[in-house]
This record gives C-alpha cells, sequence and structure tokens, in this order.
C-alpha cells in the first residue's frame, strides 16, 4: 500500500469509529437534549484543543454474542486538551455504543488518562452517560470499575476530580463520581442511582421513574450528591468553566490570581443586617458585597442552604468561603450543613486555598430528629475539619456566634489565625432568652412580676456576654472591627499569611468522623 493509501485508509478507519453507535442513535440521543459525546468535549474545551487517545481500542469479550457486535471506541472517548489554556484530562461515555456500559477496555481507556492526568498535574474531567458495568462482560467489568475507584482514592487531594452526570447513569457511572470533588447535573437530562427502575421493579415490584429515583432535583435538593445544578448541557459547560478559573491544577500549586476588581455590590451594613437579632438576611448579600467583583460561585446552593460555601477571589487571590446563612433556619448547624461545610473545608485545605468564615448561627439544630440522625457525629466533621486544615484560617464573627456553633465555625480554639469580630457580634454559650431563664429562673419564680423579672434578667445578660468584648478582653478575637473595612481587614490578613506554614504531627492519616 502506498503512503497515501496507508494515510487514506487511516482516515476512513478514523471515520467510522468516531460515529459511535450511527446515526439512528445519535439522533435519539439528540432528540432527548443531549449532545454527541464528542461535541461534548469539543463544547467543553478550548476549540481545537482536544487530541484523543486510544481511539482503537476493541474489546474482548466473546460471550453473549459480544465477538459479533462493533462498539466504536469501546464507548468511551479519552483524551486532553484545555480550558482558558489550562492542561486538562478528560474522558466522556458515549451512551449510543451499548448504553456506554464500562467492560474491561472501556475501563482501561478512563484509567489511562486518570493515571496521565495525576501524573502530569492537571484537572481529570468525567463526562458520564452509562449504563455502569457491561453486563455481558462480568467480572471483568466489576474488575475495571474496581480500578477506577481505586485511582479516583488515590488521586484525591493531589489533582481536582470534576463529574458530569449527562445520561442516565447507573451503579459504578455514579460510585465513581460520587468518589470525585465536584458533581454537575442538568434537568431532565441527569440521572444517577445504584439501580435502574427495571431492576427496582424486579427485585422489590415498585414502579418508578427515573426522574423520582435521581434526577438533577433530586440530587441537588435532597441527596446533596451534586454540587452543580444547570437548565441545558451548555450552561452546565460554561458552569465547569468558571470553576476551573478558580481552582489550582493541582494540590503542589495555588489557584491563579487575577488581577482585582472592586466588589460592584454596594456594602451598606445597616441595610443588609437587621437591628434586631432574631431577623434574617441573607450572607451572600455581605459575601458580594466584600469580594472581588461581586464574583461568588456558590457550590450546593440547593442544599443544606442553612451554610453557603463556595470560591471567590480578594486582591485577586482565590479564597474558599463558609458562611452561616441566617435566611435558613437561622444558619444552624445540623447533620447535612456540617457535612457540606467540612467536605469544604477539606478540599480547600488540600489545594491551598485560604478559608473565610463569616459566623452568625445560634448553635447546632436541636431535637430527636437530629439527634437521630447523628448530628453529634456529623457535627464533629466540621471540628475535624476546621482543626485539620492549615491554609490560612480568617474568621469573621458578624453577629450570633452561640455555644458549639462559636467554637466549630472557625474559631480561635480550632486554629484560625486571625479571627475578627463587627461591634454587632454576641459570643456566648447561648442566646440572651434561653440562658435567662435558666441561670435566673429561681429569681424570675420568685418575682412578683415574673415577665417583668425575666425582660431585666435578659437585659442584664445581653450586655454581659452578648457583645465581642468579653472575647477580645480574653483574646479569643484579635480585633473587633469596623464592617465596612471587612474587605480591606481580610485583604491585609491574606497579604501576611501569604507564606504561612503549619505542620501536624507526622501520622499515616487522621481518622475523621465519617
Ligand atoms: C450492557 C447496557 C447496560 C449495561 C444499558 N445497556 N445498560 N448494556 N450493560 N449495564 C444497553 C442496553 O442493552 C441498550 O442496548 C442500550 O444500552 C440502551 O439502554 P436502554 O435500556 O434502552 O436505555 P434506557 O431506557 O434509557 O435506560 C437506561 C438505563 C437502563 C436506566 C441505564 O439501560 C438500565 O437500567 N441499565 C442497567 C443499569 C444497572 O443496573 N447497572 C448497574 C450495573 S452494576 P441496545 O443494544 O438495545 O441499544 C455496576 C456495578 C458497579 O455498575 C459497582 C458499584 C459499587
Amino acid at each position: 500500500m502506498s503512503i497515501k493509501s496507508k494515510i487514506i485508509d487511516f482516515f476512513t478507519k478514523k471515520e467510522k469509529l468516531s460515529t459511535g453507535g450511527g446515526d439512528k442513535a445519535i439522533q435519539k440521543q439528540v432528540a432527548m437534549g443531549k449532545l454527541p459525546a464528542r461535541e461534548r468535549i469539543k463544547s467543553l474545551l478550548d476549540p481545537d484543543s482536544f487530541q484523543e487517545t486510544d481511539l482503537f481500542v476493541e474489546h474482548k469479550c466473546k460471550d453473549f454474542d459480544m465477538d459479533k457486535k462493533q462498539l466504536p471506541a469501546d464507548g468511551v472517548i479519552t483524551g486532553s486538551g484545555t480550558i482558558f489554556g489550562y492542561p486538562v484530562s478528560i474522558f466522556a461515555q458515549d451512551f449510543t455504543v451499548a448504553g456506554g456500559s464500562l467492560g474491561l477496555a472501556h475501563a482501561r481507556k478512563i484509567t489511562k488518562v486518570m493515571d496521565h492526568a495525576v501524573k502530569m498535574g492537571m484537572p481529570l474531567i468525567g463526562i458520564n452517560d452509562s449504563g455502569g458495568a457491561r453486563i455481558q462482560e462480568g467480572v471483568n467489568s466489576l474488575a475495571g470499575y474496581g480500578e477506577i475507584f481505586y485511582r479516583n482514592t488515590l488521586a484525591s487531594g493531589i489533582i481536582p476530580q470534576i463529574s458530569v452526570i449527562l445520561g442516565p447513569c447507573a451503579g459504578g457511572a455514579v460510585y465513581s463520581p460520587a468518589l470525585t470533588d465536584f458533581v454537575f447535573v442538568v434537568d431532565k437530562i441527569s440521572k444517577m442511582f445504584i439501580t435502574g427502575p427495571e431492576v427496582i421493579k424486579t427485585v422489590l415490584g415498585e414502579e418508578i421513574s427515573m426522574e423520582d429515583l435521581g434526577g438533577a432535583k433530586v440530587q441537588t435538593e435532597i441527596t446533596g450528591n451534586a454540587h452543580f445544578y444547570a437548565e441545558s448541557e451548555q450552561e452546565c459547560f460554561q458552569q465547569i468553566k468558571r470553576l476551573i478559573s478558580f481552582i489550582p491544577w493541582n494540590n503542589r500549586r495555588k489557584a491563579q490570581p487575577l488581577s482585582t476588581k472592586p466588589p460592584r455590590a454596594h456594602f451598606d451594613v445597616e441595610k443588609i443586617i437587621p437591628s434586631e437579632a432574631t431577623k434574617p438576611y441573607d450572607i451572600r448579600d455581605i459575601i458580594r458585597s466584600i469580594c472581588d467583583d461581586s464574583d461568588f460561585l456558590e457550590i450546593q446552593e440547593r442544599w443544606a442552604a442553612n451554610v453557603v460555601v463556595g470560591f471567590a477571589r480578594l486582591n485577586g487571590e482565590t479564597v474558599g468561603i463558609v458562611g452561616n446563612q441566617p435566611l435558613v433556619l437561622a444558619g444552624v448547624l445540623d447533620v447535612d450543613s456540617s457535612d457540606k461545610a467540612a467536605r469544604f473545608i477539606r478540599y480547600c485545605d488540600a489545594f491551598n486555598i485560604p478559608l473565610v468564615t463569616l459566623v452568625d448561627l445560634p448553635g447546632y439544630l436541636p431535637g430527636i430528629d437530629q439527634e437521630h440522625a447523628g448530628v453529634i457525629r456529623h457535627g464533629a466533621k466540621i471540628l475535624y475539619a476546621y482543626s485539620e486544615a492549615t491554609v490560612p484560617k480568617i474568621t469573621v464573627i458578624l453577629r450570633k456566634a452561640y455555644g458549639g456553633g462559636y467554637i466549630a465555625m472557625c474559631s480561635r480554639h480550632l486554629g484560625a489565625d486571625f479571627v475578627y469580630a463587627w461591634p454587632t457580634a454576641e459570643i456566648a454559650v447561648m442566646g440572651p432568652q434561653g440562658a435567662a431563664n435558666i441561670i435566673f429562673k429561681s429569681e424570675i419564680a420568685a418575682a412578683k412580676d415574673p415577665e417583668a423579672m425575666r425582660k431585666l434578667k435578659v437585659q442584664e445578660y445581653s450586655e454581659k456576654f452578648a457583645n465581642p468584648y468579653v472575647a477580645a478582653a480574653n483574646g479569643h478575637i484579635d480585633a473587633v472591627i469596623n464592617p465596612y473595612e471587612t474587605r480591606n481587614t481580610l485583604i491585609h490578613a491574606l497579604k501576611i499569611s501569604a507564606n504561612k506554614i503549619e505542620t501536624r504531627p507526622t501520622k499515616k492519616h487522621g481518622i475523621p468522623p465519617f
């Protein structure tokens, strides 16, 4: 064969393998609002930056007539490319080829790009659209998933791992994402479950739709399995690009700084925060009015909304923000919000992202539901995560900081480097009402007018403890600051901590309250 014929032959082969499961199958996907796998990669990466690997890989399965089936690229497109010029490793499963199901060859294509990502220190993006382990390949497909889970775990904390769910994903196709850092879902397209409706019908005799079982809303509002929700695939890709712009490529680097921009939102603390301490406000108004360009990328916005977590920039540098949200359950810590905050804190710590904590909470949520759901175990996660973190930790107490909530929200006692309080801060074991009822119980009961006595005692307690000055007198906070100076104070604290080094006792690893 001449060189020219060989090149033509190569293009013909490549063309054939690049068509996935064929026009009919692709049209079916497109009719469901889904992009074909290669189009997804193209939409996400910088133009012409994708280089494919392992297009010619073939599976070795002969059972169930598998040797007679053509599975182009074995149902997964793999390779590398760039986003804003940053390198990324990527795979996209192709549902038009055997439902994107994962056999051993398919798995080895994925583990190859995973290994590459770790070696080169670049993020891994996995676009999942798969019915899980390929049933015909039996234990070989389970082995494939095992090899992926193992690498997900070893890569955790070394490179960012981003999972995108763009189809009905079952079994291993959701367990691998569950081991990664950020999971993106799209309305009507994404479904996540361990076992699909067919299996549920067979085993339990129950009929349930894929959407109710694990649709995008379920996963972002009820389970917290997914971190970002989009209305369309294109919106989802924009969200991923935005996330990539905030985080470093690997744990040896810092996030790329941007030139600083002042906040766009006007900071009028007297308008944002009600004068009555029991009235709510939106902590995101505070965040947006202190961060660069008022640009705040919130994570898990729809789940455990009593705590707000996300990335922002201060003076061009990425910071991780954790804030109580007085708008939802008065910003209490409970089972889910503790999980959410603890995981985010560990992400920031692993990837050299300083933590800014904004405090306004009445404490941990009391009650039998929370106790039985394990608020002790889950609540301990946030204590563990803050204590373990060695990145710069800066805390601002805005209003309430009561009881365990005061300690948990990155207090000095858990190793905060800088703790500031606004003059509106109330730092105490509990709120004035509850405290007065307990410590002045007999005086209130013995009074001629118990109600008047209660009011007097509440006021007495408030004057003594519901302020930042007792904590300041004891050195538990470093400074009471003018709220209007918050941004400048944070920027100063970040500058001072730019070269922070803090070590921990050497050990294999700790045992967090998982
Ligand atoms: C082989 C599969 C497959 C699988 C789907 N297909 N899942 N082939 N192994 N796991 C194939 C179908 O046979 C079909 O092929 C094509 O993909 C499209 O599937 P449909 O069922 O027609 O699509 P849809 O109605 O959209 O339903 C999608 C689905 C369903 C919900 C994903 O296919 C399903 O329930 N699949 C099985 C899911 C599951 O239980 N997986 C768990 C595997 S265990 P044709 O040729 O007809 O086009 C696992 C273990 C991991 O993953 C370990 C975890 C710890």
